[in-house]
């Protein structure tokens, strides 16, 4: 059995949207070769864009699953289904895929496909950025060499962490979504200035600016979001009685309930 990496694997993506997009970015950062990537979308106006923005070339469903080496899914759940029989008869034996797909699980893909060896990731939106959190979970039929794709592929998009797959749900709460609550803390705290009568746009650049800065510290210092919380809260001082109230509204339970409902929204979706 041939052992694929990531230069000379015939890769193809079937879905080229928003997240399609941003990890094509990703594998061709990899170092993967244009001339060995195909992929399908539905609108031949997508296809002349992605076509000359990349240099990669447009196939069919049915050719992309008889040639690839590595198969990407990144359509929507829904459409997973009638892309799975499309894909089935003419799937290489020895191809990996990789689903990107929320909720969509390893055992229903390998069903789906003739039991080939399937990856499921679920990235986040900070991937556009090259700054993605990618959770992985690995089928029992993936070998080392197909492992080593995976990681050195998600890399260039981010991050990447391997959780059982019965964690994706509680995962995908926690990263998937995560951009999602900050958005709404920064939102939130914007009100809060603007409140107290600072305009929007000074409140915007103050807000925004902090949280770059504090993910920077928490991402650069190496200290924990405790240590760096306790070094801005002097007893009885300003950010104390800030913090006081998050603590007396319940802070971290109502985080904790909003991550319970949206992994249980996860789950659903299967
Ligand atoms: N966006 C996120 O933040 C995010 C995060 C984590 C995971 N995901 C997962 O990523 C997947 C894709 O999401 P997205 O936001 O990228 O969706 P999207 O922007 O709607 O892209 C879907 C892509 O699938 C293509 N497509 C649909 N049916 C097809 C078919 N029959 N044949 C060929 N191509 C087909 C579409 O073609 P056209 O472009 O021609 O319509 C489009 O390129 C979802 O399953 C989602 O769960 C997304």
């Amino acid at each position: 059995m041939d052992q694929i990496d990531i230069k000379s694997a015939q890769v193809g993506l079937i879905g080229v949207g928003n997240m399609g997009q941003a990890l094509l970015v990703a594998l061709l950062k990899a170092g993967a070769d244009p001339s060995k990537i195909n992929f399908a979308v539905r609108r031949p106006e997508r296809n002349r864009e992605i076509e000359e923005r990349y240099g990669i070339t447009a196939a069919s469903v049915e050719e992309i699953a008889a040639e690839s080496d590595v198969l990407m899914l990144i359509v929507k759940p829904q459409d997973l289904e009638s892309i799975m029989e499309r894909c089935a008869p003419h799937l290489k034996k020895d191809a990996l895929v990789i689903s990107f797909l929320a909720g969509k699980k390893i055992a229903m893909i390998e069903g789906g496909l003739g039991n080939p060896a399937v990856v499921r990731v679920m990235p986040n939106t900070p991937t556009l950025l090259g700054v993605g959190m990618s959770i992985v979970s690995y089928g029992n039929q993936v070998r080392p060499d197909q492992q080593r794709f995976v990681s050195e592929f998600l890399a260039a998009a981010g991050k990447s962490v391997e959780v059982a797959e019965e964690l994706q749900d509680a995962a995908t709460a926690t990263s998937g979504s995560g951009p999602a609550y900050f958005f709404a803390f920064v939102e939130a705290m914007v009100e809060g200035a603007v409140a107290m009568g600072i305009d929007e746009q000074t409140a915007t650049t103050l807000v925004v600016q902090t949280i770059v800065g504090a993910a920077k510290m928490l991402d650069e210092t190496g200290k924990s979001a405790t240590t760096l919380r306790e070094n801005v809260t002097s007893p009885k001082g300003v950010t104390y009685e800030g913090l006081k109230v998050f603590g007396e509204a319940d802070l971290a339970g109502l985080v904790s309930r909003a991550m319970k409902a949206a992994a249980d929204r996860s789950r659903d979706l299967a």
